[in-house]
């Protein structure tokens, strides 16, 4: 019986981790919210958790006296009450209640993509004091890929992609898309954001980068491939040149059910990627770095490391939340982004602290180029 503190509850991973906990009929002890009074309400209402957390300016249900904030989130995650913390925020928030259920032995379930892109290097240090099981579908099958092979038999990692709704646009009609094009997911239902990611293939870049710090393989050691139908979500290439592959339906209740199941697996009400009656195709292309050029800045910043990332991060959060208010056009997201990476003064920072300036200075610099544009 597991005692779940789930973050984000509200949100497209939050829901489909309420799904499975009503399934398995977990304990949920902890929830928390940003704005959302509606959704918050029917969860207590369902679930009654102990612990109600609220980040932003959601209302608290009659007669709850929740936690709040950053603080809220760490106490929760320290608390002898929860053995797992599902991280599901938006935002680098996620990386402290990450780094303080680690630090207590936790079993943390992460699909916050921030916390690692951003604070790769500072997750790493205490990873092994608790244990991080990663809820992204790629890193999800990477993890079960990697299970019970050694390190010196990895050749490389392949990490692959939908491609996203511009799979197939030529770069001028890209360059004129709207946010409700963007949104037009072929295979996944996410949020808003990273959905957004998706198109212009930066989330790919970010998983490049979640990867690296999972599982200690170089920007040379990991690839990417655009596979459209989503069935095949991670490849390992062997030393002796053969190809392992998981494959599942693209349905986020796989990988998050597994995460609190690992090491043991439970039954799920969704087929296997193998119907009986239709024949199955499964396609890899290289991606076009040309027309999606947010995949090559990732791999630039992880090459460059230190605060890179984090930089590269904040920027692009901030210029897809401006593509979505309709401010800046699509291409002008990796364009904010590159700018900021070109004058990113942290370079050389090496502290918790100094990251958080560098991801700090990047959204306040993206902001202002945002502005410059709209
Ligand atoms: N969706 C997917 O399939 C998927 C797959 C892999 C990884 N991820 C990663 O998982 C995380 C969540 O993605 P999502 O698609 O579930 O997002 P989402 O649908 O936008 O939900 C985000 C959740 O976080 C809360 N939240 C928003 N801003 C916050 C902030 N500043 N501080 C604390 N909480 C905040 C929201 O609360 P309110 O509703 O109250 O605003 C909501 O509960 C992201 O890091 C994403 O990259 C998602």
């Amino acid at each position: 019986m597991r005692r779940i503190a789930l973050f984000g509850a509200s949100g497209s991973i939050g829901r489909q981790t309420l799904d499975v906990v009503r399934r398995l009929k977990y304990d949920l002890v902890a929830v928390s919210v940003h704005n959302n009074t509606e959704a918050l309400a029917s969860i207590y209402a369902e679930f009654r958790p102990k612990y109600v957390v609220i980040t932003g300016n959601a209302a608290p249900p009659a007669g709850v006296k929740p936690l709040y904030g950053r603080e809220g989130l760490v106490e929760v995650a320290e608390s002898e009450d929860v053995d797992t913390v599902v991280v599901a925020t938006n935002g680098i928030i996620g990386v402290f209640p990450t780094l303080a259920a680690l630090k207590r032995g936790k079993r943390v379930a992460l699909a916050n993509k921030e916390t690692l892109v951003a604070f790769g290097p500072f997750v790493r240090e205490v990873a092994d004091l608790g244990e991080l099981v990663p809820i992204d579908s790629e890193h999800s099958s990477a993890f079960q890929l990697l299970n019970g092979v050694k390190r010196e038999e990895v050749k490389k990692l392949i990490l692959t992609a939908s491609g996203g709704p511009f799979r197939t646009w030529p770069k001028e009609r890209i360059a004129k898309a709207r946010p409700e094009d963007a949104l037009r997911h072929p295979t996944w239902r996410m949020g808003a954001k990273i959905t957004v990611d998706s198109a212009t293939l930066m989330n790919k870049g970010l998983e490049v980068i979640e990867a690296h710090f999972l599982f200690d393989l170089s920007a040379d050691e990991i690839d990417v491939r655009i596979h459209p139908q989503s069935a095949i979500h991670a490849i390992l290439l062997l030393k002796d040149n053969s190809l392992k592959m998981h494959v599942s339906r693209p349905d986020m209740r796989i990988p998050i059910q597994y995460a609190l199941t690992y090491p043991g697996r439970e039954e799920i009400p969704i087929p296997p990627y193998l119907p009986p009656d239709e024949e199955v195709v499964l396609t890899l292309e290289m991606p076009d770095t040309e027309r999606f050029p947010a995949l090559a800045l990732a791999y630039r910043a992880l090459r460059l490391g230190g605060t890179y990332p984090a930089v590269l991060n904040a920027a692009n959060e901030v210029a897809v939340f401006a593509f979505l208010e309709g401010r800046i056009g699509f291409y002008d997201i990796t364009a904010i982004v590159e700018r900021v990476m070109e004058e990113n003064p942290f370079a050389h920072e090496r502290t918790f602290e100094g990251f958080l300036k560098a991801h700090e200075w990047a959204a306040r610099r993206a902001k202002e180029l945002v502005s410059s544009k709209s």
